[in-house]
Protein backbone atom coordinates (compact mmCIF):
# COMPACT_ATOMS: atom_id res chain seq x y z
CA UNK A 1 0.00 0.00 0.00
CA UNK A 2 1.30 3.22 -0.74
CA UNK A 3 2.49 5.92 2.24
CA UNK A 4 0.21 9.13 2.54
CA UNK A 5 2.38 11.90 3.02
CA UNK A 6 1.33 14.49 5.08
CA UNK A 7 2.97 18.09 4.12
CA UNK A 8 3.15 20.52 6.91
CA UNK A 9 2.87 24.29 5.47
CA UNK A 10 4.74 27.39 7.15
CA UNK A 11 2.53 30.08 6.47
CA UNK A 12 0.66 33.04 7.89
CA UNK A 13 -2.93 34.47 9.26
CA UNK A 14 -4.70 36.81 6.63
CA UNK A 15 -8.08 37.72 8.74
CA UNK A 16 -9.62 37.07 11.81
CA UNK A 17 -13.31 38.20 11.93
CA UNK A 18 -14.26 37.78 15.86
CA UNK A 19 -17.91 36.37 16.53
CA UNK A 20 -20.37 34.76 18.90
CA UNK A 21 -19.42 31.16 18.19
CA UNK A 22 -15.42 32.07 17.96
CA UNK A 23 -13.25 33.75 15.46
CA UNK A 24 -13.30 32.79 11.55
CA UNK A 25 -9.27 32.64 11.24
CA UNK A 26 -8.47 32.76 7.26
CA UNK A 27 -5.22 31.24 6.66
CA UNK A 28 -3.14 31.73 3.12
CA UNK A 29 -3.02 27.98 2.28
CA UNK A 30 -3.63 27.11 -1.96
CA UNK A 31 -5.43 24.52 -3.56
CA UNK A 32 -7.42 23.11 -0.90
CA UNK A 33 -10.61 21.08 -0.98
CA UNK A 34 -12.84 19.86 1.80
CA UNK A 35 -16.16 18.15 3.28
CA UNK A 36 -17.55 20.00 5.90
CA UNK A 37 -16.49 17.83 9.17
CA UNK A 38 -13.04 17.90 8.20
CA UNK A 39 -10.46 20.02 10.40
CA UNK A 40 -7.16 21.66 9.64
CA UNK A 41 -4.64 20.94 11.98
CA UNK A 42 -2.81 24.50 13.00
CA UNK A 43 0.26 25.26 15.46
CA UNK A 44 0.47 28.77 16.33
CA UNK A 45 3.86 30.18 16.26
CA UNK A 46 4.33 32.47 19.28
CA UNK A 47 3.18 29.93 22.51
CA UNK A 48 6.38 28.27 24.41
CA UNK A 49 4.88 25.38 24.42
CA UNK A 50 3.74 25.23 20.14
CA UNK A 51 1.06 21.96 20.02
CA UNK A 52 -1.11 21.72 16.82
CA UNK A 53 -4.61 21.65 17.40
CA UNK A 54 -7.59 20.71 15.52
CA UNK A 55 -10.23 23.07 13.65
CA UNK A 56 -13.06 22.72 12.20
CA UNK A 57 -13.14 24.11 8.11
CA UNK A 58 -15.82 26.36 7.53
CA UNK A 59 -14.91 27.61 3.96
CA UNK A 60 -11.95 27.34 1.56
CA UNK A 61 -11.17 29.39 -1.58
CA UNK A 62 -8.14 28.95 -4.06
CA UNK A 63 -5.63 31.02 -2.14
CA UNK A 64 -6.81 30.47 1.66
CA UNK A 65 -8.79 28.14 4.14
CA UNK A 66 -11.10 29.90 6.82
CA UNK A 67 -11.37 27.90 9.85
CA UNK A 68 -13.64 28.31 13.58
CA UNK A 69 -11.26 29.24 15.99
CA UNK A 70 -12.97 28.81 20.01
CA UNK A 71 -12.69 31.29 22.19
CA UNK A 72 -10.23 29.73 24.28
CA UNK A 73 -8.10 28.01 21.35
CA UNK A 74 -4.40 29.25 20.52
CA UNK A 75 -5.57 30.60 17.36
CA UNK A 76 -8.35 32.84 18.59
CA UNK A 77 -5.50 35.32 19.83
CA UNK A 78 -3.68 35.42 16.97
CA UNK A 79 -3.35 38.42 14.94
CA UNK A 80 -3.28 39.12 11.35
CA UNK A 81 0.06 38.20 9.21
CA UNK A 82 0.77 35.78 12.58
CA UNK A 83 3.19 32.79 11.54
CA UNK A 84 0.96 29.57 11.93
CA UNK A 85 2.11 26.02 10.85
CA UNK A 86 -0.94 23.45 9.00
CA UNK A 87 -1.44 20.18 8.05
CA UNK A 88 -4.65 18.74 6.46
CA UNK A 89 -6.96 18.71 5.85
CA UNK A 90 -7.50 15.99 8.00
CA UNK A 91 -10.51 13.26 9.34
CA UNK A 92 -13.69 12.41 7.08
CA UNK A 93 -16.64 14.33 5.51
CA UNK A 94 -19.83 12.43 7.05
CA UNK A 95 -22.29 13.54 4.33
CA UNK A 96 -23.49 10.81 2.61
CA UNK A 97 -23.19 11.22 -1.80
CA UNK A 98 -25.73 12.82 -3.40
CA UNK A 99 -28.33 15.48 -2.42
CA UNK A 100 -29.88 13.53 0.20
CA UNK A 101 -31.24 16.08 3.11
CA UNK A 102 -29.28 16.33 6.71
CA UNK A 103 -31.10 17.38 9.91
CA UNK A 104 -28.63 19.14 12.17
CA UNK A 105 -28.69 18.32 16.03
CA UNK A 106 -26.28 20.63 18.89
CA UNK A 107 -26.61 22.18 22.04
CA UNK A 108 -26.10 25.81 22.78
CA UNK A 109 -22.89 24.65 24.43
CA UNK A 110 -21.66 22.26 20.87
CA UNK A 111 -23.40 24.46 17.79
CA UNK A 112 -19.99 25.92 16.27
CA UNK A 113 -19.23 21.83 15.61
CA UNK A 114 -22.54 21.95 13.09
CA UNK A 115 -21.78 25.19 11.57
CA UNK A 116 -19.80 24.27 8.65
CA UNK A 117 -22.39 22.60 7.61
CA UNK A 118 -25.10 25.44 7.34
CA UNK A 119 -22.37 27.37 5.80
CA UNK A 120 -21.24 25.35 2.95
CA UNK A 121 -24.30 22.43 2.48
CA UNK A 122 -26.78 24.62 3.72
CA UNK A 123 -29.26 24.14 0.93
CA UNK A 124 -29.19 20.11 2.13
CA UNK A 125 -30.22 21.34 5.71
CA UNK A 126 -33.48 20.67 6.47
CA UNK A 127 -33.97 21.84 9.96
CA UNK A 128 -31.96 22.76 13.33
CA UNK A 129 -33.09 21.00 16.57
CA UNK A 130 -31.50 22.95 19.43
CA UNK A 131 -31.37 20.96 22.82
CA UNK A 132 -31.76 22.80 25.87
CA UNK A 133 -33.37 24.14 28.71
CA UNK A 134 -33.62 27.65 27.26
CA UNK A 135 -31.87 27.60 23.79
CA UNK A 136 -34.40 30.51 22.54
CA UNK A 137 -31.33 32.53 21.82
CA UNK A 138 -29.40 30.51 19.67
CA UNK A 139 -32.83 29.65 17.50
CA UNK A 140 -32.74 33.08 16.69
CA UNK A 141 -29.21 32.59 15.58
CA UNK A 142 -29.89 30.76 13.01
CA UNK A 143 -33.15 31.44 11.78
CA UNK A 144 -33.09 33.40 8.69
CA UNK A 145 -30.71 30.67 7.31
CA UNK A 146 -32.65 27.38 8.55
CA UNK A 147 -35.79 26.01 10.56
CA UNK A 148 -34.88 25.77 13.97
CA UNK A 149 -36.70 24.25 16.36
CA UNK A 150 -35.96 24.23 20.46
CA UNK A 151 -36.48 21.08 21.96
CA UNK A 152 -36.41 20.70 25.87
CA UNK A 153 -34.39 17.39 26.52
CA UNK A 154 -32.73 14.53 25.24
CA UNK A 155 -35.89 12.36 25.40
CA UNK A 156 -38.22 14.94 23.69
CA UNK A 157 -35.58 15.09 20.85
CA UNK A 158 -35.64 10.96 20.15
CA UNK A 159 -39.46 11.07 19.83
CA UNK A 160 -39.50 14.36 17.38
CA UNK A 161 -36.77 12.13 15.47
CA UNK A 162 -38.91 8.80 15.47
CA UNK A 163 -41.71 11.15 13.51
CA UNK A 164 -39.44 12.99 10.62
CA UNK A 165 -38.18 11.59 7.31
CA UNK A 166 -34.64 9.91 6.15
CA UNK A 167 -33.02 12.60 6.80
CA UNK A 168 -29.31 11.89 7.56
CA UNK A 169 -28.78 13.39 11.20
CA UNK A 170 -25.37 15.44 11.78
CA UNK A 171 -24.90 15.90 15.75
CA UNK A 172 -23.06 17.53 18.06
CA UNK A 173 -23.92 17.08 21.60
CA UNK A 174 -22.01 17.13 25.53
CA UNK A 175 -21.06 13.33 26.47
CA UNK A 176 -24.22 13.56 28.96
CA UNK A 177 -26.84 13.84 26.60
CA UNK A 178 -24.92 12.12 23.94
CA UNK A 179 -24.56 9.14 26.19
CA UNK A 180 -28.28 9.75 26.76
CA UNK A 181 -29.43 10.28 23.48
CA UNK A 182 -27.44 6.40 22.55
CA UNK A 183 -29.92 5.40 25.59
CA UNK A 184 -32.92 6.57 24.23
CA UNK A 185 -32.47 6.81 20.28
CA UNK A 186 -33.84 3.48 18.95
CA UNK A 187 -31.10 1.72 16.60
CA UNK A 188 -32.62 2.70 13.05
CA UNK A 189 -32.26 6.47 14.45
CA UNK A 190 -28.82 5.63 15.83
CA UNK A 191 -27.59 4.17 12.78
CA UNK A 192 -28.64 7.00 10.49
CA UNK A 193 -26.81 9.49 13.33
CA UNK A 194 -23.20 10.96 12.46
CA UNK A 195 -22.26 12.25 15.96
CA UNK A 196 -18.79 14.55 16.72
CA UNK A 197 -16.56 12.54 18.72
CA UNK A 198 -15.26 15.46 21.51
CA UNK A 199 -11.90 13.47 22.23
CA UNK A 200 -8.48 15.25 22.28
CA UNK A 201 -6.79 14.95 19.04
CA UNK A 202 -2.37 14.68 19.22
CA UNK A 203 -0.71 14.13 16.01
CA UNK A 204 -3.74 14.51 13.29
CA UNK A 205 -2.09 12.71 11.42
CA UNK A 206 -2.69 8.50 12.39
CA UNK A 207 0.58 8.32 14.43
CA UNK A 208 0.12 8.85 18.11
CA UNK A 209 -2.91 6.27 19.05
CA UNK A 210 -3.95 9.05 21.56
CA UNK A 211 -7.85 10.22 19.45
CA UNK A 212 -8.62 6.36 19.29
CA UNK A 213 -11.97 5.23 20.63
CA UNK A 214 -13.52 1.89 20.82
CA UNK A 215 -15.57 0.46 18.65
CA UNK A 216 -16.82 -3.33 18.63
CA UNK A 217 -16.42 -3.43 15.04
CA UNK A 218 -12.78 -2.38 15.13
CA UNK A 219 -10.50 -4.84 17.49
CA UNK A 220 -8.14 -1.92 17.57
CA UNK A 221 -10.62 0.99 18.13
CA UNK A 222 -10.81 3.75 15.76
CA UNK A 223 -8.81 6.72 14.83
CA UNK A 224 -10.70 9.96 14.96
CA UNK A 225 -8.36 11.85 13.29
CA UNK A 226 -8.68 9.33 10.31
CA UNK A 227 -12.64 8.35 10.43
CA UNK A 228 -14.26 11.72 12.32
CA UNK A 229 -14.35 13.30 14.24
CA UNK A 230 -18.21 12.76 13.12
CA UNK A 231 -18.78 8.77 13.35
CA UNK A 232 -22.02 6.85 13.34
CA UNK A 233 -23.41 6.49 16.52
CA UNK A 234 -23.89 3.01 16.64
CA UNK A 235 -19.97 2.01 16.15
CA UNK A 236 -19.08 3.72 19.17
CA UNK A 237 -18.77 1.67 22.44
CA UNK A 238 -19.41 5.35 23.94
CA UNK A 239 -19.76 3.57 27.98
CA UNK A 240 -15.59 3.12 27.19
CA UNK A 241 -14.94 6.33 25.91
CA UNK A 242 -17.26 8.74 27.35
CA UNK A 243 -14.68 10.30 30.52
CA UNK A 244 -11.95 11.18 28.30
CA UNK A 245 -14.99 14.02 25.98
CA UNK A 246 -14.75 17.10 26.70
CA UNK A 247 -17.80 18.97 27.88
CA UNK A 248 -18.51 22.32 27.07
CA UNK A 249 -20.49 25.18 29.19
S1 LIG B 1 -4.38 12.15 16.95
FE1 LIG B 1 -2.62 10.91 16.81
S2 LIG B 1 -3.45 9.06 15.98
FE2 LIG B 1 -5.14 10.40 16.00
Amino acid sequence: MEKETIKVHDTRVTGISRQEAGALVTIALKGISFQPGQFLMVKTCDGEVRWGYPYLIEEAGPESVTVLAPARSDLYRQLPDSEVAVWGPRGRGPLADGDGTVILVAQPATVDRILPFLRSTSHRCRLLLMVGENPQGNCQLFNEQISTVCINGVEPLCVALEGMDDSQIIAALNPREMLEFRNFAPREIQQKTWMFMPTKIGCGIGACVGCVVHSSEAPFGIKICEEGPFLRLDRVDLEADIHSFVTRV
